[in-house]
């Protein structure tokens, strides 16, 4: 697989083969990722970071990521301190950081402006989120989080929670499961559905999802249970989003329903959706994946710049 100088704009640019030959040189990253053993392959190089939405584990982990494999970062994390503030356009600001680093990481508010930043950049351009459309890096680290902790993305009944309708993250991987064959389960309040146009995407690829909106029933199969929190910030009203905070708890009550096996995931930040009490049982999985998230990128940035181990 060679992606010297790709965008990484959707899962969907990607095939099965390319996801599997990622996921690959991801695990090879593990020991540079914790700091066991060092590496300098992207040495000279340089990675922007724009952030026009807030960010936890997406900017630091590219960042570390970027740092890990001997190259730079600059970039910024709040659009307030740019030219943006001055009226500046977003195809300005991408020129520019094109032509002051090797490769762009941008998260932006609006859906489509990672794909209007690859065309005005000549370097690859990475989507880190856009609006609620996706989010294909955080799909390639659940995918190997998945595969780290079940051994196989095939053969896997997952269930997507929550927020299906703004939640980027499961749009991605939704597909991406879908196209290992993976079952799905849709669980969400009925104003937050999983978008049509996503479901004919699994349907597509020949996985038909299940819809519910009773999450102990749902749980009762289930190998994988995805968490997401209700992105608050895209409701067009208040009220509407009054109306479903809160709806959905993973509690250790609720885990008495669960297979024993079961693995919990989420792409964080939670806010009330994940009791506290439940990191401490074996089901936990979110922060292991908030660590994948480092040699996944590392994987990455070193395929899109030409870097070897
Ligand atoms: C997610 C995002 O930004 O879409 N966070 C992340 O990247 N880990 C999920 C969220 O904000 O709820």
């Amino acid at each position: 697989m060679n992606l010297k100088g790709k965008d990484i704009i959707s899962i969907k640019d990607f095939s099965k083969k390319e996801i599997n030959s990622i996921l690959k040189f991801s695990k090879k990253m593990i020991p540079y990722a914790k700091g066991e053993k060092f590496t300098n392959i992207l040495q000279g190089k340089v990675l922007s970071t724009l952030f026009f939405e807030p960010s936890t584990r997406t900017r630091l982990s590219f960042e570390s990521s970027m740092n890990r494999l001997g190259g730079r970062v600059i970039g910024f994390a709040d659009p307030i301190s740019t030219s943006q503030k001055k009226g500046e356009s977003l195809s300005d600001t991408i020129r520019m950081a094109d032509s002051y680093s090797d490769v762009i990481v941008i998260r932006h508010p609006q859906e489509g402006a990672a794909r209007l930043a690859a065309e005005f950049s000549e370097g690859p351009v990475l989507n880190a989120g856009d609006g609620a459309g996706r989010h294909p890096t955080q799909c390639l680290l659940d995918l190997f989080t998945i595969l780290t902790e079940k051994k196989a993305i095939e053969n896997n009944n997952v269930v997507l929670l929550g927020d299906l309708k703004y939640g980027r993250t499961v749009h991605s991987l939704a597909y991406a499961l879908a196209l290992y064959g993976a079952e799905l389960t849709f669980v969400s309040p009925n104003s937050l559905k999983m978008p049509k146009e996503v479901s004919e995407e699994c349907k597509d690829l020949g996985v038909e999802p299940k819809y519910t909106s009773n999450l102990e029933k749902a749980i009762k199969d289930a190998d994988v249970l995805y968490v997401t929190r209700i992105q608050r910030e895209r409701f067009p009203d208040a009220e509407e989003y009054n109306r479903v905070v809160g709806i959905y708890k993973i509690d250790n009550e609720l885990l008495k329903y669960a297979n024993d096996d079961l693995i919990i995931m989420h792409p964080l930040p939670r806010v009330t959706e994940i009791d506290p009490e439940v990191d401490k049982t074996k089901h936990a999985v979110y922060f292991k994946q908030a660590f994948n998230g480092v040699p996944v990128r590392m994987a990455l940035l070193s395929s899109v710049l030409g870097g070897e181990l």
